[in-house]
């Protein structure tokens, strides 16, 4: 790293993970369904042990103190704490709580994501994010989570309700790849509009319980999207379509009201939510990398290409440059943003440790030019189960023998350590 140190004392160095992908002893749900249909799982492997996170948080906390950490993101599996519509597992809430008050015993604030890409079945089979009770059912969980874990006082500052919306509806309403498996755009744009509609509708429900210095925000998967040749105008085009609907639209929907979905070939959702101003106290970021973008005549309405970069085992493009033009794009809401999410599938750690000096540097970049950066979540602390792709996929820092559950921090650990290390102190 050669550029001056602009990260400030108080950033946030961490990591990231999910409920699904980590805890083990899943419950009920359209991706417990999903991982246990034939087909559905690219190595036909499932979560239904995962890292046994649910047993072994105390084990993971620990590393992520010992890497230098102050915060770590999880999430709450709705179909844990709620098991019926209002009916709730105070055992699973109060296991939660144990959770959070043991990640602050080690020197991490938690960021605390409420819906991370599953439902549980009563809800997925009564029509899931298209349903019509979906926007009261969501704020009831939200607000009774919020509210448990603040009942001593709140223990939890930093809050998310969605993780990564239009990747959701994208994998559930346009490829079908994931759970409930549609391929309908007039579904995904339902799909997205009731996403908005509840979140606004949980934040507003959190805000009555009127607790001091929360802060609410989405994480936001948001790429560069560059048209593949710069002088084609239906790809210069098309790339601006998918920035608008696939990064900006929901933002603008939280924070202005406005929540109108449309795609060439879809029906047209418009409507003025009442926002009060706003629903975002911040931006969260997941960045992944840029993709090309071909055409938008081709059946489904783009087509979407890898850069010609280095890949990860996932064959995503590493581009740690575009993360600064990410983030200049995501400050154009004027919201501290903080990074939720980058990391990349490197199972033999060849990669992971310049990938993270070179993102690093990339935000620092963006620093240098006014952008307010709160913080940086890598993907993952350990290895995890990842969605359609299954176990086989290595996103941690730390290694995971999946059969006897040994933890193994790998070099690129001691990396990240040490360049946290370097920038808090320097
Ligand atoms: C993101 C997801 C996260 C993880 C990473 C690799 O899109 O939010 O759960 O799967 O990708």
């Amino acid at each position: 790293m050669t550029q001056e140190n602009n990260f400030p004392k108080t950033f946030m160095w961490g990591v990231g993970h999910a409920a699904f992908q980590v805890e083990g002893h899943t419950e009920p749900s359209d991706w417990k369904r999903w991982t246990h249909t034939d087909g559905k799982i690219a190595d036909a492997s499932n979560a239904d042990q995962a890292t046994d996170f649910w047993n072994r948080y105390k084990e993971d906390f620990a590393l992520a103190k010992e890497l230098g950490a102050n915060t770590f993101r999880m999430s709450i599996a709705w179909e844990r704490v709620e098991v019926q519509a209002g009916v709730w597992n105070v055992e699973a809430l109060e296991h939660y709580k144990k959770m959070i008050l043991s990640c602050i015993d080690h020197g991490l604030e938690p960021v605390v994501t409420l819906h991370h890409f599953v439902l549980p079945e009563w809800i997925a089979d009564k029509g899931g994010i298209c349903s019509d009770e979906f926007e009261v059912e969501f704020a009831d969980y939200a607000e009774k989570v919020v509210s448990f874990m603040s009942q001593e006082g709140p223990l939890v500052k930093w809050w998310m309700t969605f993780n990564e919306p239009q990747v959701l509806t994208n994998f559930g309403y346009i490829t079908g790849g994931w759970p409930p498996g549609e391929k309908d755009l007039s579904r995904f744009m339902l799909a997205n509009r009731n996403l908005v509609r509840a979140h606004v509708s949980a934040v507003k429900r959190i805000r009555t319980l009127n607790l001091k210095d929360l802060k609410i925000s989405i994480a936001q998967h948001w790429r560069d999207f560059q048209p593949k040749s710069r002088l084609n105008p239906t790809h210069k085009a098309a790339a601006l379509l998918l920035h608008q609907v696939f990064n900006r639209n929901f933002v603008i929907a939280c924070q202005t009201g406005i929540n109108t979905w449309w795609m060439p070939g879809s029906k047209f959702y418009a409507e003025k939510l009442d926002v009060d101003g706003g629903t975002l106290d911040y931006l969260g970021i997941n960045y992944y990398g840029r993709l090309m973008v071909k055409t938008m005549m081709k059946d489904p309405f783009v087509e979407i290409e890898e850069g010609i970069g280095e890949k990860t085992d996932l064959g995503w493009e590493i581009c740690p440059a575009s993360l600064t033009n990410v983030l200049r794009q995501a400050w154009s809401f004027r919201l501290p943003i903080l990074v939720s999410e980058n990391g990349l599938a490197d199972r033999s750690d060849s990669k992971r440790a310049k990938f993270i000096e070179d993102h690093v540097a990339a935000l620092g970049q963006a620093l240098v030019q006014g952008v307010n950066v709160l913080g940086y979540l890598h993907w993952s602390l350990t290895d995890n189960f990842e969605w359609a792709e299954g176990l086989e996929p290595r996103f941690g820092l730390v290694e995971m023998d999946y059969e006897k559950l040994i933890r193994t921090p790998r070099p690129s650990f001691y990396a990240y350590q040490a360049l946290i290390q370097k920038l808090q102190n320097s």
